[in-house]
């Protein structure tokens, strides 16, 4: 079966079709996947059945995999790389990150080199009467851009913001090491995408906690009202998870969200992982 792309009709997302993730993939198939991966900001393949090991595989031919703070307390035994993303305990101790991500965000926002992409690899899904839950929500940061009124777009031109990672209430306590190993960074609000030079706003609430050059008051009020533009339902692709889906978001592109709308003992289970990025420009 040839490969196809099959855009969503949301402003991001498509799925591919004709492709065995589990089998290694020649040159030209990985550039059509690449090629989505870069325009449409989230792509995702359904109905695969993958090791840890060749999660680990296929992510890296976007990038060098990055071991993270996650991956440091919840990685799949023999594959550090690889984050479990769960609600699931076992002996009375969760098994992965639960409710990781609740918020809209964009991974890793507060380190100098963010990631270049994350993908998630879904084992079990959570189901009520035949109901999936737990969706994952994508907002479109380059149709957000797009989208601003030309005065707003000069206002917000170069100027940088300060990410800080103890600016957020995370999904488990930090350490004092971990917030000394991360200081506050900044980042131009509107990047451009290393690889379409696209541009794409890169604001978010907790994480920013300052604009360069703005009174207090007044980056407050405007990352509030950025970050509100960017997740408008205009700009949203959300999908529903089904068990063998392997879905992968570019962290410049889009900001996501998942969707908390299940509890034990429906289970959902993912396997993480995620790509070394560039410096944002
Ligand atoms: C995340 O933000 O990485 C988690 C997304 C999800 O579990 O749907």
């Amino acid at each position: 079966m040839s490969i196809q792309v099959i855009p969503t009709g949301a402003p991001v997302g498509a799925e591919i079709r004709g492709v065995d993730l589990s089998q290694p993939l020649g040159d030209n198939v990985f550039a059509t996947i690449e090629r989505a991966y870069d325009e449409y900001g989230v792509i995702f393949f359904r109905d695969q059945a993958i090791a840890p090991q060749q999660q680990v595989a296929f992510t890296s031919r976007f990038g060098a995999l990055e071991v993270n703070i996650f991956s440091e307390r919840w990685s799949v035994a023999g594959c550090p790389e690889i984050v479990v993303v769960s609600n699931i305990s076992e002996d009375g101790k969760p098994i992965g990150v639960k409710r990781a991500g609740e918020n809209w965000h964009s991974d890793m926002c507060y380190t100098a080199r963010p990631p270049r992409g994350t993908m998630l690899y879904a084992i079990e899904i959570p189901v009520l009467h035949g109901m999936p839950l737990g969706d994952t929500e994508f907002a479109s940061a380059a149709a957000a851009y797009d989208a601003l009124p030309e005065a707003l777009r000069k206002k917000i031109e170069r100027r940088k913001a300060t990410f800080d990672f103890a600016g957020r209430k995370r999904a488990f306590p930090l350490t004092p090491e971990e917030i000394g190993r991360n200081p506050p960074v900044q980042h131009p609000i509107v990047r451009t995408h290393p690889r379409t030079g696209r541009k794409c706003l890169y604001v978010m609430r907790d994480d920013c906690t300052g604009i360069e050059g703005l009174e207090q008051d007044e980056a407050d009020i405007l990352i509030a009202a950025l970050a509100d533009h960017i997740v408008k339902p205009a700009h949203i692709y959300r999908h529903q998870w089904r068990p063998g889906d392997v879905l992968m978001w570019d962290n410049c592109t889009v900001q996501h969200r998942a969707i908390q709308d299940y509890d034990l003992p429906l289970r959902r289970l993912m396997h993480r992982t995620t790509m070394g990025g560039a410096v944002p420009v």
